[in-house]
């Protein structure tokens, strides 16, 4: 789909939309459009629910006096209540819309609403950006689809008074949304076709933005060390892999990274204490966390953020075979600690252990944030509203907390207190890779983790609950979500970008 940026023009072929505030107040553009047609737009307010509230919708099909076909009334509610999400929902759902009409064409107005914020430019560019986010799908396995189920608009004309203002504060937004497409992809393929050597192979890819990428094969994991990870990935026929990108784009070359760490079990069956078999396809999805962190260095290089940034994700394949490790296995991980693996399907973290450790002690980040799709008890938790956070540091929590806020992704802070540390201890070595019975399944996760982390600020992320989409959203479609690149992109550019302290 293309996306341009115009002035508000007279309605041509295609679909138009046009905004209506509460109590059916008609903005600019629908006051011309209703002039044009003979009152069709007062008339349709008159014979429908539709009166302007936020999530309304109402269509007027082929009205007389104007070269549109149909002309889309979407619901702005309270004017003095607007703000970016609210724009972006409604890009989201125009397009899902006007994909659905067989039109070829959608042309979107803008008009000003309040003096306030959003300004007009940005309202514009945030439709753009919501509707480039809900026009995603992920269709390349569908063979038999017929033309005309298939989304017809093949450009989206974002009409506003502010046309150039909003072309240039959709630039970077769409290298972002760039960066969730990647997420989505990588999230959503099966494992069959996603598995370290892959995924690996698709991060090379990112060098043409100007990021460095680093692949380690099992050789080099072994001569490192990393036996926790290496574990976890013996009992499958796709060797490992770690893949180290980084983005230098900070105005000093020295200035200190901010690093983040993903999970990435490109499928994981459980391994030998193996996983039911209902519900297992799921597990193609356990690589989110390395999605996400790879989808955000797409986002960063490909809007040239000016910071340098870390992206580490660890690949493995866990399966059960002649191979693989057994519970009761221990093993001696990167930082010398002694892990008993008491339940082979508690892999993330051991994968997790290894690369913590090795990005922590080579870039010495100014601050690191895994994300990983580690536990199921944290969707019994949390659901799919809210990450879970657990952090080693109060400033760190409220910048995520703020970002989730801002971008709809959000993040809610969990326990990691040390009074749980008994639960982990284990008989025979340093310590076990699984609590005590299912009571704190994440947070025994996390503290976990935890051992791996020196005074470094850390952030984990258990996004178990968030990197799968089950009910689409306007700018969320079913299927990979691509939850954490507006979240964690949006926290380095208000946190950790040279000389940007951005607005909320
Ligand atoms: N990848 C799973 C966690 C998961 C479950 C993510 C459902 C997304 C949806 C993880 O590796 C796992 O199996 N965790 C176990 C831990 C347990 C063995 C301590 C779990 O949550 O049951
Ligand atoms: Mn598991
Ligand atoms: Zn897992």
């Amino acid at each position: 789909m293309k996306i341009e940026f115009t002035g508000i023009a007279a309605p041509r072929r295609g679909a138009i939309a046009v905004g209506v505030s509460r109590g059916g107040r008609l903005s600019a553009s629908a006051q011309d459009i209703d002039k044009r047609t003979k009152g069709a737009i007062r008339r349709a307010i008159k014979a429908s629910r539709f009166n302007g509230k936020k999530d309304q919708f109402e269509q007027i099909l082929v009205p007389d006096g104007i070269a549109a076909n149909r002309v889309i009334l979407y619901g702005l509610g309270d004017p003095k209540e607007l703000d970016n999400a609210t724009y972006e929902a409604i890009g989201g759902r125009l397009i899902g819309l006007a994909n659905q009409s067989g039109n070829a064409a959608l042309a979107i107005a803008v008009d000003a609403e309040t003096n306030g914020l959003p300004t007009v430019a940005e309202a514009a560019a945030a439709i753009a950006f919501g509707a480039r986010l809900g026009n995603y799908r992920f269709d390349r396995y569908r063979t038999t689809e017929k033309k005309e189920s298939k989304p017809s608009v093949k450009v989206l004309t974002v009409m506003s008074g502010d046309a150039n203002r909003a072309r240039r504060i959709f630039l970077p937004q769409n290298r972002v949304a760039d960066g969730v497409v990647m997420t989505r992809d990588l999230v959503s393929e099966p494992a069959n076709v996603i598995y370290p050597d892959t995924f690996a192979r698709k991060m090379r890819e990112l060098t043409k933005l100007g990021v460095k990428v680093e692949v380690f094969d099992k050789a080099k994991l072994k001569r490192l060390r990393m036996n926790a990870l290496l574990g976890v990935a013996q009992g499958s026929a796709h060797a490992p892999r770690v893949v180290v990108m980084r983005w230098n784009g900070a105005p000093r070359s020295n200035s200190k990274p901010i690093a983040f760490v993903g999970k990435g079990v490109t499928f994981d069956s459980g391994g030998i204490s193996i996983k039911p078999s209902s519900g297992m396809e799921e597990m193609k999805w356990d690589m989110g966390g390395a999605g996400t962190v790879a989808g955000l260095m797409c986002a960063l290089a490909g809007r040239k953020a000016k910071v340098n940034v870390i992206g580490a994700v660890g690949l493995v394949e866990n399966m059960p075979s002649a191979t693989a490790q057994r519970p009761g296995d221990v093993v001696k991980a990167l930082s010398g600690k002694t892990i008993e693996v008491i339940n082979t399907d508690a892999e993330g973290r051991l994968v997790l252990a290894d690369v913590l450790w090795y990005v922590q002690n080579r870039f010495k980040p100014a601050a690191m944030i895994d994300l990983a799709t580690l536990t199921g008890a944290m969707i019994v938790a949390l659901g799919h509203n809210y990450a879970g956070l657990f952090s080693n540091n109060d400033e760190l929590s409220e910048r995520l907390a703020n970002a989730g806020e801002v971008t709809g992704e959000r993040v809610w802070r969990m326990p990691l207190h040390e009074s749980y540390e008994p639960d982990i201890k284990s008989q025979i070595a340093d310590i076990k890779n699984v609590g005590a019975g299912r009571s704190a399944g994440s947070i025994t996760a996390a503290l976990f983790l935890q051992h791996f982390v020196n005074d470094v600020p850390w952030a984990h992320l258990d996004i178990a609950g968030m990197a799968w989409c089950y009910k689409a959203t306007p700018t969320v479609p079913k299927g990979g979500s691509g939850y954490g690149v507006r979240l964690l992109d949006r926290l380095v550019a208000d946190h950790y970008e040279a000389g940007s302290q951005r607005r909320k």
